[in-house]
């Protein structure tokens, strides 16, 4: 019995011991293992980095998980009644649903060129003529090689954009906003700015959006006559007080006429409202003008309206995109992250009265015509209702 109970102590002492070297051992064994797991880590993080001991899909394989990705990406798509994903896109010779919006620097069009990118699908020709710097386009000598641009970029065809290409090498801006090319862009660089892999992977996408702040209006009707495009326009205005505001804290804007002089930014302003009356009649279901601070103050049922115009779904990812734009500030000065509903008047406490009555002096037409009123006094202004309804004739 005795014997039996010394056995039994010993075990026990020895599994004591067992267990106690056991977790001795455990921290020195699990820092050796982690550590060479991390160094494993940093090894292939370089590898990545540096040259690829992975090797890179081959661009049709890019291409073909780009197709199965977008796929996916529209199961819950509505599309219009008996048509489906290959009737828009153009690599299965169907029809893309083009937008473009029209506009000039600093008047909202991050804000809305995101909202129509939020729909998934969508890809989005940001800025095509960034390469023509701070310069409005009005006609001569820029005009006919924008359009060329513009024209081949809605066609997906990239072999003739040579400039905006080496643009862009330079100034990736040109491709970060369209985001679904983008991250492609981030894992294949080597294929981002070849304009093979540009017009294959742009006909995939069955949404093209663009937008532009360089264009005048009248010109963007050589877009709306052309019947293989058949695009949309949507023109976006703003109040010109609240635009030079947002501008003077640009430092690409001052001593760039087109940008920081009222007088140019108001008579553009005027040339396109009488444009848009033209266009309003020539294209009445192809062509529409949207104010910036009507946007912002209603922006679920003006972007609900604007999607029914362009044909595209109000799809839960625009909703969700709204839900996280619309309501709290936070972000840097670019950021589309504000409450949207005082976004466009900050102009009023912004800018000194003596700033505000230069503006209205030289923008009386502009304001009249688009329908933003004229302050009274500089203790009115705090307060006043700058808008009022307007009527495109
Ligand atoms: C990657 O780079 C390392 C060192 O720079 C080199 O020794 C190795 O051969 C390269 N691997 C490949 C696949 O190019
Ligand atoms: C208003 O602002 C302008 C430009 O910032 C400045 O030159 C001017 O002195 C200001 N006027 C008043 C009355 O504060
Ligand atoms: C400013 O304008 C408002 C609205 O017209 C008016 O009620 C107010 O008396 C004016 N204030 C001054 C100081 O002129």
């Amino acid at each position: 019995m005795v014997r039996r109970n010394e056995i039994f102590g010993i075990t026990i002492v020895a599994s004591i011991c067992l267990l106690l070297i056991g977790f001795s051992q455990k921290d020195p064994t699990n820092y050796q293992r982690s550590h060479r797991f991390q160094q494993l880590l940093e090894l292939e993080g370089s590898f990545r980095y540096k040259n690829y001991t992975v090797p890179i899909p081959s661009m049709n394989n890019v291409i073909s998980l780009q197709k199965n990705q977008i796929y996916r990406e529209l199961s819950e798509y509505e599309f219009p009644e008996g048509y489906n994903l290959e009737d828009f896109t153009l690599s299965t010779g169907g029809k893309p649903i083009r937008t473009i919006i029209i506009t000039t620097w600093r008047s909202g069009s991050t804000f809305l060129g995101d909202i129509l990118n939020s729909v998934p699908g969508n890809y989005y020709h940001y800025e095509p003529l960034l390469e023509y710097e701070i310069v409005r386009i009005r006609g001569y000598p820029y005009a006919e090689r924008a359009l060329r641009t513009l024209k081949n970029l809605l066609h997906c065809d990239y072999k003739k954009l040579r400039s905006y290409l080496r643009y862009g090498r330079s100034h990736v801006y040109l491709f970060t906003h369209n985001t679904r090319l983008w991250d492609q862009c981030e894992q294949f660089p080597s294929y981002c700015w070849n304009p093979n892999f540009l017009s294959q992977f742009c006909k995939l996408f069955p949404f093209q959006s663009m937008k532009s702040v360089r264009l005048s209006l009248d010109l963007a009707e050589n877009l709306l006559e052309d019947s293989s495009l058949n695009v949309k326009v949507i023109l976006l205005i703003r109040d010109p007080r609240g635009t030079l505001q947002s501008r003077k804290h640009r430092d690409w804007c001052p001593g760039n006429p087109d940008c920081d002089q009222p007088l140019n930014l108001c008579s553009d302003m005027v040339s396109d409202y009488l444009a848009a009356g033209k266009l309003k009649k020539k294209y009445s279901d192809r062509f529409r003008a949207l104010r910036y601070e009507d946007l912002s103050l209603n922006p679920y049922e003006i972007v609900q309206e604007l999607f029914s115009f362009l044909g595209l779904h109000f799809h839960n990812s625009v909703k969700q995109f709204l839900n996280s734009h619309t309501r709290v500030n936070i972000g840097g000065v670019s950021s589309t992250f504000r409450d949207s509903k005082s976004a466009p008047f900050h102009w009023k406490t912004d800018l000194n009265y003596t700033e505000i009555q230069a503006i209205e002096e030289v923008c009386e037409d502009a304001m009249k015509l688009w329908g933003y009123v004229r302050s009274k006094n500089a203790t009115d202004v705090k307060e006043f209702n700058s808008l009022t309804k307007y009527d495109i004739a």
